[in-house]
């Protein structure tokens, strides 16, 4: 079922019709930057995480399918990976194409590639503009996969989409992927305000709001509200998601790799049994080698 047709899932000013990109509208794009913190301040969590197990297993090539604005490939273009960043949107796109142009002068970013792709044609999208590409990682992170809906109600493009990511990843290649803990935020009604990736300055306050359709929590709804109070400013966007749960979510992520890849799964970016009530769960997929 569309959510939209019980529910708003869009900010006002978005088309119902058409891609569907919730930051269609500019609102949510405009403020990201506010939200996510300076581009230099990922949590130190984050950074040791993401890159240790990227230099560990010998990662060179890293496709970002969720670029948004950019921060999470600039990390890595920092570092000194070879980055290809893609989103569906081109709001946010924007925002990634002026960070580049900014750097334009650091020859680290000469390299660095931005597109616009969709997870639902990715290999597709991707072999336009880089033919017979695979990498050595593909990262999905920043809560982004939990953005497409369900709109069957059989989760078929989501399968689609996952199994689109093990195409675009070499045999030994690493899939990173997340989602918020909506065992616990469909438990509580409540969303931590405070994100594992980014500093973000100012106070974040989420409203929660959970869609049950049929007895099944279908949707999220988070009400986000960044006070900016030295400046008397106040930013809200409202993004919604599909309620992805551990294990269901562990065994689709499974299925789309044939249930052959090695899948460790993280909490917060410790192992599981370390936190009890994570904020995050981190998958981390090593596609079959033959
Ligand atoms: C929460 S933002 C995260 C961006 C970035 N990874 C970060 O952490 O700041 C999610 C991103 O996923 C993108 N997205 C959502 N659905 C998509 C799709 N079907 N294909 C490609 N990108 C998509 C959105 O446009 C948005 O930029």
């Amino acid at each position: 079922m569309s959510a939209d047709q019980v529910f708003h899932s869009r900010s006002e000013g978005i088309p119902s019709e058409g891609v569907k990109d919730q930051y269609a509208d500019g609102k949510a794009a405009r403020t990201w930057n506010k939200f996510i913190g300076d581009s230099n301040e990922r949590t130190q969590n984050y950074k040791d995480f993401l890159i240790g197990l990227l230099k560990k297993n010998g990662c060179k090539k890293v496709l970002d399918t969720a670029c948004g604005t950019g921060i999470d490939s600039m990390m890595l273009v920092n570092e000194g990976f070879k980055v290809v960043s893609v989103d569906a949107s081109d709001k946010m796109l924007k925002h990634a194409l002026k960070a580049r142009w900014e750097r334009r002068k650091d020859s680290k970013y000469d390299e660095w590639v931005i597109e616009e792709a969709n997870w639902e044609t990715l290999p597709r999208d991707i072999e336009a503009f880089l033919p017979n590409t695979q990498f050595d990682a593909v990262i999905c992170l920043g809560n982004s996969f939990a953005h497409l809906l369900d709109e069957y109600g059989d989760q078929r493009m989501q399968k689609m989409c996952l199994r689109n990511f093990a195409k675009c990843l070499k045999p030994g290649g690493l899939l990173f992927i997340d989602h918020r803990n909506y065992d616990a935020i469909i438990d509580s009604g409540a969303t931590p305000g405070h994100s594992i990736y980014y500093n973000c300055k100012y106070p974040v306050d989420i409203k929660t709001s959970v869609l049950v359709v049929g007895g099944k929590a279908q949707l999220v709804a988070l009400d986000y509200c960044i006070n900016d109070d030295a400046n008397s400013e106040k930013s809200e966007f409202r993004l919604c998601y599909f309620p992805h749960k551990l294990d269901k979510f562990t065994a689709m992520l499974d299925e789309a790799f044939d249930n052959r890849a090695k899948h460790e799964i993280y909490a917060d970016f410790k192992p599981l049994s370390a936190v009890p009530v994570p904020s995050f769960y981190i998958h981390v997929l090593e596609k079959a080698r033959d």
